[in-house]
């Protein structure tokens, strides 16, 4: 094998004690590069012993670039979230995906065992780390001192065979929601947001009938008991976000639910906070059907949504 050629792709491997040395060489070589900082990191004083047990406990993941091993995490529950720990990057290996190809598999993961997303800890002065988490999606729950501690809710994926189902599915996401939040939904016209609304309507207990409005924008909702309004607006006729500003809503955002009806893949660069909602018909399904599969995709953007049990209310 030539020592020049191209570097083996980067493959993550779920991993057990018996991979313990190579996890705790991947960390020592990680870490033993860093700054020292104040307090300095425990993870240099991490033992094969330390490692397995963990390891043994909850698992691990490496990182192997042909049978090299260039990167490591360790993973352990944290309430309803998985925490990352001792994510290590041989400085070798530096630049080459190791480390998004490590954040990408505890998401999975994360995902796969039905946890509402992934956390760790991190340290204000690396602001380059800082800045790494923030582009994968991570914000910050909480500061004590220099440790910050950074999460990202994951996107639930939910099947919804019959038109009532995905009524259902908007009952349920009801349960979670509070006056302030947003919802971007997506997805071809017939897909089933003023569908998902109504089922969102229902669950929220407000007044009115939740219709597909031909002349209006936008409808408010006042809730029949004390809770949140619902603001529904279709926006698929709407040229853009900016236009959404020249609606005379009388209901204060703050106090309500808004539900944005969108096309396909504009809700990017909207709100800071907002939940997406992405509805999309099966390929090949019978687009006049009554009741025709949807995939219904939800993906939380930003700390609100952090605990805020989506993964229990929907999956
Ligand atoms: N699984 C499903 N989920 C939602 N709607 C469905 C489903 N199967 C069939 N339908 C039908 O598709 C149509 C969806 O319409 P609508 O909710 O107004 O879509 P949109 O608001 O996205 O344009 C309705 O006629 C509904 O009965
Ligand atoms: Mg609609």
């Amino acid at each position: 094998m030539s020592e020049t050629g191209p570097p083996a792709p980067v493959v993550v491997h779920r991993v057990g004690p018996e991979r313990a040395a190579d996890v705790v060489t991947v960390v020592h070589a990680a870490f033993g590069a860093r700054p020292v900082l104040d307090p300095p990191s425990t993870a240099t004083d991490e033992t094969v012993e330390s490692v397995a047990a963990t390891l043994a406990e909850h698992r691990g993941l490496l990182a192997v670039s042909g049978s090299v091993p260039v990167g490591a995490m360790l993973l352990e529950p944290a309430g309803h979230l998985l925490r990352m720990r001792r994510v290590s990057v041989d400085p070798h290996a530096q630049g080459s995906g190791v480390a998004g190809a490590l954040v990408g598999a505890a998401e999975r993961v994360a995902e796969e065992e039905g946890y509402d997303g992934t956390v760790l800890a991190a340290r204000a002065e690396l602001p380059a780390t800082v800045d790494f988490w923030g582009h994968l999606g991570y914000d910050e729950l909480q500061r004590e001192g220099t440790w910050l501690t950074l999460a990202k809710a994951l996107p639930v994926h939910v099947e919804a065979a019959t038109a009532d189902d995905t009524r259902q599915l908007g009952k349920r996401l009801a349960s979670v929601l509070r006056a302030g939040d947003l919802l971007i939904l997506s997805g071809d016209l017939g897909a089933g947001k003023t569908t998902f609304t109504q089922g969102l309507g229902e669950g929220l207990g407000v007044r009115g009938a939740i219709t597909s409005p031909t002349f209006v924008i936008s409808r408010v909702h006042p809730s029949l008991a004390d809770g949140p309004a619902l603001v529904h607006v279709d926006a698929y006729r709407l040229g853009g976000i900016e236009e959404l500003d020249d609606l005379d809503l009388d209901t204060s955002l703050d106090e309500a639910v808004t539900v944005v009806e969108w096309g396909e893949g504009v809700a990017e660069g909207l709100a800071e906070t907002r939940l997406e909602v992405s509805i999309t018909r099966t390929v090949g399904g019978d687009p006049t059907g009554e009741d025709d599969v949807r995939h219904v995709r939800f993906i939380p953007v930003g700390a609100r949504w952090i605990g805020a049990g989506l993964h229990q209310a929907l999956a």
